[in-house]
């Protein structure tokens, strides 16, 4: 039996967990927004052709933003193609998913669809195929109420209101070569800040995210951020970072420590940030918008291949990853890492939420189901709202080929937003021994526990479909806790929520 120990402190508070830690992402890319989202004539479907389904499991998930509408998707879009009478919408060819693009929905769409939803949209504007004046007609057909042309054209389309979107994100991953207008550093950097600037000026109540780099490994990064982020400054809010991670070479132990990579991604970012706040002598933080995470290898090279040749198709199944119950326990150590890391970053989406790399599947004409990754997220989501607790933590460590020495523990304790609840997310990443979790939750005093909830299954590569969940939590039964000091098992290979009464 492994044994490691946890100790943290009423008054040993970190940072405040931006709800938008649980934001996700909708990209026009294979049957993300057709046959995901929207699907007239579904039986699930809304009198405006969204699945009630899809929005059920959405709701459940709690998701606060979405991003939207891409993504490679958005650096070739013209959005005006989406609006107004459908009859008259173009098909058009997307070069960024080789696929056709019918334009049936489209912003207007996207818009009162995550009003249905329950959440709020985060708009990224087109800096590949199109620039400053675009993004600033976009603005002002979401945001603006006067009597201008793109506002007007917003109103002749039947939405009087504005919609009011408060995040835009500038562009996306313009730091890929694969990225349709793809730029150099200092190109980036110069339309980033021009585009942001005035955007600024016709809304000045908006948050704005610079593209960060693509991952980790992207030959440009740290200079990316330092580039870009030394000259826009002033205008952004943000810096985006994306990162998805594999096991292409079946090695589980490196796979499960794929978030010690993310973690010095992230404290990369804040150095390269922190030092672009130095040089511009500015007063103000940048924040990180981890606005593109997940785990994305099973599909991913057949993919790449079959669009090669793939005739042009509306809405092909695309990064359709079916997820097991080891790349559950990978995001959730990744929802750790970003809660460790709550004082910069401030948002982040999981890429995506429906049917590519999504943590929701459905069937064209059939059913919605939950992915093993649906887990992680929806604990996180429901009760890693609050304040994250500092921790002292000790653990007996394994060494992988990746990542060298690695803890078998990774965890992190929040106190819930009312204060009444102190709970542990702890993941146990040994593959064949339980662990014994001594806590001690120092001032809470009396604590007992409200709920040991346990998501594993002993075949790593279990699945769930749409016939059958067999990667769920249980409530464990066997756990038990009281006096704010005791011991917990973590059984292997598990993602565990440990729910405890604070007063
Ligand atoms: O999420 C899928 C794709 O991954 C996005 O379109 C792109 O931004 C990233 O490379």
């Amino acid at each position: 039996m492994l044994k490691a120990r946890l100790v943290t402190d009423k008054d040993m508070r970190k940072a405040a967990v931006d709800n938008r830690l649980y934001s996700s992402f909708i990209e026009h890319l294979g049957r993300a927004v057709y046959s995901g989202i929207y699907e007239p004539g579904h039986p699930e479907a809304d009198e405006n052709g969204f699945r009630r389904d899809v929005i059920d499991l959405i709701r459940e998930l709690k998701v606060p933003v979405v991003r939207y509408p891409g993504g490679n998707f958005v650096s070739c879009y013209r959005w005006e193609d989406g609006v107004g009478p459908r009859e008259r919408r173009p098909m058009r060819l997307d070069a960024a998913w080789r696929t056709l693009e019918s334009n049936a929905f489209g912003l207007d769409e996207a818009a009162l669809w995550a009003k249905t939803a329950g959440t709020d949209l985060m708009m990224a504007v087109n800096l590949g195929t199109r620039g400053l004046q675009d993004a600033v007609n976009l603005l002002e057909y979401c945001n603006i109420d006067a009597p201008s042309k793109y506002a007007a054209m917003r109103k002749e389309n039947g939405h009087s209101d504005p919609y009011g979107i408060k995040l835009w994100c500038l562009g996306n991953e313009m730091d890929g070569t694969w990225q349709t207008g793809h730029k150099t550093p200092q190109e980036y950097a110069r339309i980033a800040a021009e585009t942001g600037r005035a955007m600024k000026r016709i809304d000045p109540s908006i948050e704005l995210v610079a593209c960060g780099s693509s991952g980790s490994s992207m030959r440009t990064f740290p200079e990316w951020e330092r580039i870009v982020l030394t000259e826009a400054y002033d205008t952004v809010d943000y810096i985006s970072m994306h990162q998805y991670y594999d096991n292409y070479d079946g090695d589980t132990s490196s796979f499960l420590a794929s978030n010690v990579d993310l973690d010095r991604f992230i404290r990369s970012v804040i150095t390269a940030a922190d030092y672009a706040k130095a040089v511009t002598r500015s007063s103000k933080t940048i924040g990180i918008s981890l606005d593109e995470w997940n785990v994305w290898y099973h599909v991913r090279r057949e993919d790449e291949k079959a669009m090669e040749d793939m005739p042009w198709t509306e809405a092909p199944p695309l990064c359709e990853e079916i997820y097991n119950t080891e790349d559950a326990l990978v995001v959730g150590c990744m929802l750790i890492t970003m809660l460790r890391h709550a004082e910069r970053v401030r948002i982040a989406c999981m890429a995506q939420l429906v049917n590519v790399i999504a943590p929701i599947m459905t069937r064209r004409g059939g059913g919605a189901w939950r992915q093993t990754i649906f887990y992680p997220f929806l604990h996180s989501s429901l009760y890693g709202r609050g304040t994250v607790l500092e921790e002292a933590v000790s653990s007996p460590l394994y060494s992988c080929s990746k990542y060298g020495d690695v803890p078998y523990l990774e965890s992190v304790a929040i106190l819930s937003e009312d204060e009444e609840e102190v709970t542990i997310f702890a993941v146990n990443r040994s593959l064949d021994e339980d662990m014994e979790l001594s806590v001690d939750l120092r001032g809470f005093g009396d604590c007992s526990l409200i709920e040991h909830i346990e998501l594993r299954n002993d075949d790593l590569k279990a699945i769930n479909t749409e016939e059958k969940e067999n990667v769920r939590p249980i409530v464990r039964t066997d756990s038990s806790f009281t006096g704010g000091r005791g011991t917990i098992v973590l059984h292997p290979a598990s993602w565990n929520t440990i729910r405890m009464k604070a007063r």
